[in-house]
């Protein structure tokens, strides 16, 4: 009899536990720009011009279900994953150029250098004649699905497992890459 009211107990206790703890794990950064009345919940800040006063608008887009660099957050972030890309590749180099240039897409200029671009960043590794590497298809589509696979502190954002970007757009980013000499 004791043993059981111990127990029932402890699982409660247990369970009360758990909550919190996802409670905790689902909640937003106090310093994410969030209006949960906002269309997509997500909100940017815009200069009232001569007012000192900043003026939160919607943004285009929700980004809520991302990590931020909030120190806050504690939401937990999905674990790298290893892929294996099943051949042919299939993969159009100009939509794949399009896709490293988007804003909203790729945006790989922000970090990498890449031919006829004016102004890239130069946190990546440059993407100029990026077809002397000779490297198999498979590893590059690993390393944009998700580069922490091979460098776990990478900065390189996991376009794949994150699904910031599809499959097949992943392929579209290997053709054009493979294809720069
Ligand atoms: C926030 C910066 C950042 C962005 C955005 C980014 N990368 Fe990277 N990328 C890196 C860094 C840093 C490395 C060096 C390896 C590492 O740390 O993962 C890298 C490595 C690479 C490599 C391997 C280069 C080599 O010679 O070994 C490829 C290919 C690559 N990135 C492609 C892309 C593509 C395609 C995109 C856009 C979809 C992209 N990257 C977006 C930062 C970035």
């Amino acid at each position: 009899m004791r043993t059981g009211t111990m127990s029932v107990c402890l699982s409660a206790f247990v369970a009360h536990v758990c909550l919190l703890n996802s409670a905790a794990a689902n909640e937003l950064p106090s310093d994410f720009a969030v209006n949960p009345t906002a269309v997509n919940m997500t909100v940017v800040p815009k200069v009232v011009v001569n007012s000192g006063r900043l003026e939160w608008t919607p943004f285009s887009r929700d980004l809520t279900h991302w990590p931020s660099l909030s120190h806050e957050d504690r939401r937990s972030t999905l674990k790298p994953r290893k892929v294996a890309l099943s051949e042919p590749l299939n993969g159009d180099p100009v939509r794949g150029r399009a896709l490293a240039l988007a804003r909203d897409k790729g945006y790989c200029i922000v970090c990498h250098e890449l031919p006829g671009e004016d102004w890239p960043g130069t946190v990546g590794a440059m993407l100029l004649n990026f077809k002397k590497n000779n490297y198999p298809n498979e590893l590059v589509f690993q390393q944009i699905f998700d580069a922490r696979a091979f460098n776990p502190n990478s900065v390189m954002p996991p376009f794949g497992t994150f699904g910031i970007l599809t499959e097949q757009e992943i392929r579209d980013l290997v053709a054009y890459v493979q294809s720069l000499d």
